[in-house]
């Protein structure tokens, strides 16, 4: 078990290292809105807060799942889970597994009392934990909901990785059924394309992080510990697998329109998160751009999230639109995906 801990310790170490960022910075250029050159609006007056599960956030920004914090992750989720609560935005912990297997204190809501907070559990965990695991996830950080990630690649690529699959959709199935929350189930970089959806919407899941290609690679974050140069050779044509959340989110969206969709994978500033909001979702996550700042300081994530608001702010500033509604409908650069 002090594995998990220690594949834990390396994947922080890896995700901090540039080259195991896709070299994507084009995903969402073709996403460009039109330039209103008389906004008619004060920068000052402009709204960027919004609602997510029935609550208030100041922004429609989620700090993605990273770490469950049962270990020297602790301090980085510390840093995260401050800044949510300080900034009213909703913090994903990572997963829960390692802390409930080990049964470890889950500090959390020390630190983010009122703050929306989202639980974390792996599809495959699910099926062998069942329901029990689920429930205990969610009542040991009073959770706002269950995220439940799907990384089949990752596990593909990663020593001694889940190689058996069946029974997740199942699983998915019984937690949304029984459990009090919401279920949440996201990809971690690969991301969630129609098909899938549409099977998890028949389990009864009414929420999607997309989490797409372009931001944290982690076929490479694995390939980088993995000893047998077989598994490196047969997996390293996948480090370019997966779809982005800016070829996914209209066709999910056109599939329901009424599916939360969380934007997520490689969403670096504001303007990728008023571009995806543009292009349908609901809410959108950032992970990887805040472990650096987590490392450092609460102020640190507090100041990356002002940031990243006052990049949004500014982007519907110069589309005109004075909050997330108009800007759902801003106008598009003629050449731009419609
Ligand atoms: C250090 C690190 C650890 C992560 N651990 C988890 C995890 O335990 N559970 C999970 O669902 N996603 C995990 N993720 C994936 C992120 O939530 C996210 O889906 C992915 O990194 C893509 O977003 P990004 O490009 O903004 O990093 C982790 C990401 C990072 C960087």
């Amino acid at each position: 078990m002090p594995d998990i801990r220690q594949r834990k310790q390396d994947h922080i170490e890896l995700a901090l290292k540039e080259e195991h960022q896709c070299a994507l910075p084009t995903i969402f250029d073709n996403v460009r809105f039109e330039h209103i050159a008389a906004p008619e609006l004060c920068l000052h007056n402009i709204d960027v807060s919004c609602q997510f599960l029935d609550r208030f956030c100041s922004a429609p920004l989620i700090i993605g799942a990273m770490t469950g914090g049962c270990d020297n992750a602790e301090t980085i989720n510390r840093h995260l889970a401050e800044a949510a609560q300080v900034c009213e935005i909703p913090m994903a912990l990572g997963s829960q597994r390692a802390a409930l297997e080990l049964g470890l204190p889950q500090n959390i809501r020390q630190w983010a009392p009122t703050a929306l907070l989202l639980g974390n559990l792996g599809g495959t965990q699910l099926v062998e934990g069942g329901l029990p695991l689920a429930q205990a996830a969610v009542e040991s950080i009073r959770a706002d909901a269950l995220m439940v990630h799907l990384n089949p690649l990752q596990e593909l690529a990663q020593p001694q990785g889940d190689h058996n699959w069946t029974g997740v959709l199942h699983a998915i199935e019984t937690c949304c059924r029984e459990l009090d929350v919401p279920v949440i189930v996201k990809e971690v970089g690969t991301g969630i394309g129609p098909t899938t959806a549409k099977r998890l919407l028949e389990s009864g899941v009414t929420w999607i992080e997309v989490a797409g290609r372009g931001g944290t690679n982690w076929t490479t974050i694995e390939l980088a510990r993995n000893l047998s140069s077989r598994e490196r050779e047969i997996m390293q044509p996948f480090s370019s697998w997966g779809m982005t959340s800016a070829e996914l989110l209209m066709p999910l969206r056109r599939l329901d329109a009424d599916l939360g969709l969380i934007a997520s994978g490689g969403i670096r500033n504001g303007i990728d998160i008023a571009r995806c909001l543009r292009l349908g979702a609901t809410m959108t996550a950032v992970a990887q751009p805040f472990l650096e700042p987590a490392l450092q300081s609460t102020d640190a994530v507090v100041e990356k999230i002002d940031i990243l608001t006052e990049q949004l702010r500014r982007t519907l500033f110069l589309t005109g639109s004075e909050n997330l509604t108009s800007l759902r409908v801003a106008p598009l650069a003629s050449s731009a995906v419609t």
